[in-house]
């Protein structure tokens, strides 16, 4: 018998998904020269789509070359190249499979060394305790930074329906710039965009809308948006209700749900809050309780990496599994179950006594077997992850060096 995972799926707006298994967002920091997609990213799409998962969806694009989550990201703005996405559309859509942008602006979650803007609705900065002077310090945004900001995602979102993608996704969750919206910790304006839930997600339901009003309606527009912050005093699963329930009436195709923030990791699942996650498909009960108001598909995302628990995930009303980790460690990983279905796909997570440097441990380690895969090497999962930090921090500082010249002749807006 065929597992349920195998099944497509009919979204909102007509397409079909093949299957139910989604590539979750990993930004790749493997952008070319003047942060276009080049050939590393489009091999490791093509890796992606031939290995049977029915989703890709891409690592977050940023929306503005003056505000990235970091140096090696691409960047898809109204004056940008079409073709270099295009190949990247086309690379990613082989065996059918679909493919979405997810467009992202990191507001106060931009590393001091990178320079450019950080914004954020309000000027609270990121408190990771002797890690805090590593981030830029954010200015409260005005009516007009949020306008410009909103006409961004809509340029955007237009573009990359232009080069070929199936979709986009707007990027909601873990502490980014509209996340930061979402939260009381870090949204104190006093103005319509604070204050009740209704304010602090009007920044996101404006960003649908115009993303809405400008791509065909067989274009899928999707949202990733946090279960909960796991913060004290933070955007909770009340919100994301209040939040699910507006956007059902948006023409939203899906909604993913996830968890945390640079502050409280938890969709690495380590929380900052002290509050334990399941040890596989951390969200999974949130979503079931958050998609009870939902019209609208849902997908979960964060710690699934075998066919039984992905099956479990489905059969707890939930329309499609997110993976990420599991997907660098082995692309191939749906097509290798239809064979073996007890195949588990190694987990790299790092446990040093430094929560932070653990947490960049294992994201540095993750993003070697990108790499790898990118100059066309199998993923190597037991590789050092002493060793995949160090080079992390000399490719990232060279890339800084390479952003900069590029930050210095991208125009201010
Ligand atoms: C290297 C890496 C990069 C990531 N980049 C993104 C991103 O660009 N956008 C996003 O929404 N989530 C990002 N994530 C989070 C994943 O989408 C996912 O929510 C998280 O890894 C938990 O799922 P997993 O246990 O299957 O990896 C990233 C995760 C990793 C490991």
């Amino acid at each position: 018998m065929t597992s349920p995972v195998f099944s497509p799926l009919v979204l909102p707006c007509g397409a079909t998904l093949p299957n139910r298994l989604a590539k979750a967002a990993m930004e790749e920091n493997m952008a070319d020269v003047g942060q276009v997609p080049g050939p590393t990213l489009l091999r490791l799409y093509k890796n992606w789509a031939e290995g049977g998962t029915g989703l890709l969806i891409t690592g977050n694009v940023m929306v503005d070359g003056r505000a990235m989550t970091g140096p090696g990201g691409v960047v898809l703005d109204k004056h940008s190249e079409i073709a270099p996405f295009r190949a990247w559309a086309n690379a990613a859509k082989q065996n059918d499979t679909h493919v979405w942008m997810q467009l992202n602006h990191p507001g106060r979650q931009v590393y001091a060394a990178m320079g450019g803007d950080v914004l954020s609705p309000s000027d609270v900065a990121i408190d990771l305790g002797k890690h805090s002077h590593l981030f830029g310090k954010p200015r409260a945004m005005t009516q007009q930074d949020i306008e410009q900001l909103i006409q961004r995602f809509a340029d955007s979102a237009l573009k990359a329906e232009q080069a070929g993608f199936d979709g986009v996704q707007i990027h909601a969750a873990h502490g980014y710039l509209i996340s930061q919206f979402l939260s009381p910790l870090t949204n104190k304006r006093k103005d319509e965009y604070g204050g009740s839930i209704e304010n602090r997600m009007r920044l996101l339901i404006e960003v649908i809308k115009a993303v809405r009003a400008q791509v065909a309606p067989t274009f899928a527009v999707a949202v990733k948006i946090n279960s909960a912050d796991f913060q004290r005093g933070g955007f909770d699963a009340d919100d994301a209700k209040v939040v699910i329930s507006v956007m059902n009436e948006l023409a939203v195709d899906l909604v993913e749900l996830s968890g945390g923030s640079y502050e409280s990791p938890a969709m690495q699942g380590s929380t900052a809050d002290g509050r334990t996650l399941q040890r596989e498909a951390y969200f999974l009960d949130f979503a079931k309780e958050i998609g009870q108001v939902a019209t609208m598909p849902i997908m979960t995302t964060g710690g699934v990496r075998r066919l039984a628990v992905a099956e479990y995930v489905l059969a707890q009303g939930i329309e499609v599994v997110g993976m990420g980790t599991a997907l660098a460690m082995n692309p191939s990983l749906p097509n290798d179950w239809k064979n073996d279905s007890t195949l588990s796909a190694h987990n790299p997570m790092v446990r040093w006594k430094d929560k932070t440097l653990s947490a960049v441990a294992t994201m540095a380690l993750i993003k070697r077997q990108l790499q790898r895969m990118g100059q066309g090497k199998y993923p190597k999962p037991n590789a050092s992850p002493i060793f995949s930090l160090i080079s992390d921090r000399i490719r990232i500082k060279k890339l800084t060096k390479r952003y900069h010249h590029y930050l210095n002749k991208y125009p201010t807006r």
